[in-house]
């Protein structure tokens, strides 16, 4: 059995730290009119959370890509739900749960980079640098946690736990 354990970032940490994030991009893109494309799944409740914390004009969209299964990288990314609008001349900022070997991002990066956006950005609410397969760079980080898997406020694993408000270690097994 694997289940939520220890606290590893509990819910006032979480709303204090995306409302500075949603303060910085606000700041940097107060006259760009950004697109958020959030990852799902993992992100749909960090995006939801940051984009009420900015205070700019901007637009939503979603990409959903498969990269684990069961927890485990299997360094195999797709594009499993593509966004619904042309990115080409727009200023974009990729809302992500989560940096791990990289090899989503860099990926992700490079889609969208070959769709000519006028800039791309990258924001994660956790950044497990350990475990960095590929370099690969962020513009915005919440939070760097060590080489635990995460659990909760969107992570999951093997599709559950993704509704706790809070990010756990996941133990047992
Ligand atoms: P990467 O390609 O190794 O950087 O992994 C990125 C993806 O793996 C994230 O978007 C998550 O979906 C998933 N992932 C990595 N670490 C964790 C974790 O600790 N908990 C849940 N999902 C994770
Ligand atoms: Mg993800």
């Amino acid at each position: 059995m694997a289940y939520p354990g220890r606290v590893i970032i509990n819910q006032s940490e979480l709303q204090s730290r995306i409302a500075e994030l949603g303060v910085d991009l606000s700041r940097d893109l107060s006259h760009d009119r950004p697109i958020l494309v959030g990852v799902l799944q993992g992100a749909f409740l960090f995006m939801a959370d940051l984009i009420r914390a900015m205070s700019v004009e901007l637009t939503t969209d979603f990409i959903g890509v498969a990269s684990y299964a069961g927890g485990k990288s299997s360094g195999q990314v797709r594009i499993v739900s593509d966004l619904s609008v042309s990115i080409e001349g727009r200023n974009v900022v990729v809302v992500e749960d989560i940096v791990d070997t990289g090899l989503t991002l860099s990926y992700l990066k490079r889609t969208l980079e070959a769709r000519h956006p006028r800039t791309l950005r990258v924001c994660v609410l956790v950044d497990k640098i350990e475990r960095r397969k590929v370099d690969v760079a962020v513009d915005y980080v919440g939070f760097t946690i060590p080489n635990v898997f995460v659990v909760g406020y969107g992570f999951d694993y093997e599709g559950l736990y993704r509704n706790l408000p809070y990010v756990a270690a996941l133990e047992g097994d």
